[in-house]
């Protein structure tokens, strides 16, 4: 929208006469939806009264309390003299999102972590020969292991994006250089454009940064609208970073190709605004290869990018890194060494390897996947044919719309069934989401049938109630 267009709004707002009255309550929870789902920007001023009164033809009175209602929800607060501005409430304090230890008898589908593969041992059994060489200096490297460095710049140099090894900090994962990169580059009161949903705990960490997170709502089936509308909303609110996941978007499977890319980058060039672009899941391609990176579209000081051995490798080894503009790296590892002065060398040696010899590893880790994948669908589309599942084309998840907003109640319900999983909220910064689960296919497929089996048992008997918007009841 357009700031201040009051037909803008009217036409996102549509027809209230079918609605429940009163009419101004029903104005308010269509506007109170077109913020949480992203379509109207957070931090935007919404049209004078009268005017917006005028393009819905309602009175005035209506829409003053309309906009009194959003304010009272925390959905628009009221500035001195310059009108009503959209916001998001607090939300749900939903406190660290980290995997529960293993408990024998549940299944655990909360998270999207698959097992380590073989060549874990075979990666640490070689670091070991390795490690007599490094002995005598003093262990520290601040910025990484200087040969896992320019294996990581190798890796970009080889998808498109030619890449030094002084543009590559090691870190502790890819969430450790997430919270590193927000220590650098946002100020308090920064406004971050996220995708909307997007991955939880870097939504934590956004808010942790004291930094206000602009949602922009994402459609993986409509990948061609996503450039548009990031570069609309940036437009309009200026944000100084935007956390982006081009490649398998965690958790709807967004992919954008390369055109798509190239304008995406081009639009936040037009608000000055930094990518910041997490690629965890840009080696689990099922069906497709994706693009060269997002950075090889931005300017050099509009992109910075976090990679991992994750999901890719092991979960446990705690390898990641952010590649930046070389004067970039060196502020970002000043940041870096306040929490951690170095990272363990013989993980970062047993990464060598396993990078090394990626090739065979993920070729067997996709074809596990996609199986599994393929089994998952299968069994929801037999079980619970209601439920939309789209297929994505790589990535770990699947992102399924419930026929109602049913996702909390129903997580409630199988975790007393021996199920973990993550309800549709968790992946929202307000209160969107409430219709949607996410399902991750890392497990073997006799688990992921025996999920699917749980949850048919407990679907069909849950009321179609509306949670969404009752901050209480979004329990996980
Ligand atoms: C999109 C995304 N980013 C970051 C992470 C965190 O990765 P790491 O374990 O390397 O910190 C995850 C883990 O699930 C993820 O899905």
């Amino acid at each position: 929208m357009i700031d201040g267009a009051a037909s803008t709004l009217a036409a996102l707002v549509g027809e209230l006469a079918s609605e429940r009255p009163p009419r101004y309550a029903a104005l308010a929870a269509r506007i109170r939806l077109l913020i949480a789902d992203g379509r109207l920007a957070v931090g935007i001023r919404l049209p004078a009264e009268r005017e917006l009164a005028s393009a819905l033809q309602l009175s005035r009175t209506t829409v003053t309390a309309a906009y009194r209602r959003l304010r009272e929800d925390g959905w628009a607060n009221a500035r001195h003299g310059a009108g009503t501005w959209t916001s998001l409430p607090a939300g749900t304090a939903y406190g660290a999102w980290a995997p529960a230890l293993p408990t024998a008898g549940v299944l655990d589908l909360a998270h999207a972590a698959p097992a380590a593969p073989p060549e874990i041992v075979t990666a640490f059994t070689a670091a070991l020969a390795d490690l007599p060489r490094l002995l005598p200096g003093h262990g520290y490297y601040p910025a990484g292991l200087p040969e896992l460095r320019a294996r990581v710049a190798q890796l970009y140099t080889s998808r498109g994006l030619a890449t030094t090894p002084e543009q590559i900090l090691i870190t502790a994962g890819a969430l450790n250089g997430i919270t590193v990169a927000l220590e650098v580059l946002i100020g308090p009161g920064d406004r971050i454009l996220i995708e909307h949903p997007s991955y939880p705990n870097a939504l934590d960490a956004i808010r942790a940064s004291g930094a206000r997170a602009v949602p922009v709502a994402i459609d993986a089936a409509d990948p061609a609208a996503v450039a548009a509308d990031i570069t609309r909303v940036a437009r309009q609110t200026s944000p100084r970073l935007a956390y982006l996941m081009p490649d398998f978007q965690n958790p709807t499977g967004l992919l954008l190709d390369a055109e798509q890319r190239g304008r995406l980058a081009a639009g936040l060039h037009g608000s000055g605004t930094v990518a910041l672009v997490d690629e965890t899941l840009v080696e689990l391609g099922l069906d497709i290869t994706p693009a060269a990176p997002l950075a090889a579209f931005a300017r050099a000081d509009l992109a910075v990018t976090v990679g991992t051995l994750s999901k890719t490798f092991w979960g446990g080894l705690r390898v990641g890194w952010l590649r930046a503009e070389a004067t970039l790296i060196q502020r970002l590892t000043a940041a870096a060494v306040r929490a951690q002065l170095s990272g363990p060398v013989l993980e970062q040696l047993a990464a060598c390897h396993l990078l090394d010899a990626a090739e065979a590893t993920l070729r067997a880790h996709r074809d596990r996947l996609r199986a599994q994948r393929d089994s998952l669908v299968c069994a929801l589309g037999a079980a619970l044919p209601s439920w939309q599942v789209p297929v994505p084309p790589g990535g770990l998840v699947l992102w399924c719309r419930l026929p109602a907003p049913i996702s909390n109640a129903l997580v409630d319900a199988v975790r007393r069934r021996g199920l973990r999983l993550a309800a549709g909220p968790r992946f929202g910064a307000g209160h969107a989401f409430a219709d949607r689960l996410r399902l991750p296919y890392t497990q073997p497929i006799d688990v992921l049938r025996r999920a699917v089996e749980i949850l048919a048992a407990v679907a069909g008997a849950l009321p179609a109630t509306d949670p969404g918007f009752a901050p209480s009841r979004l329990v996980v």
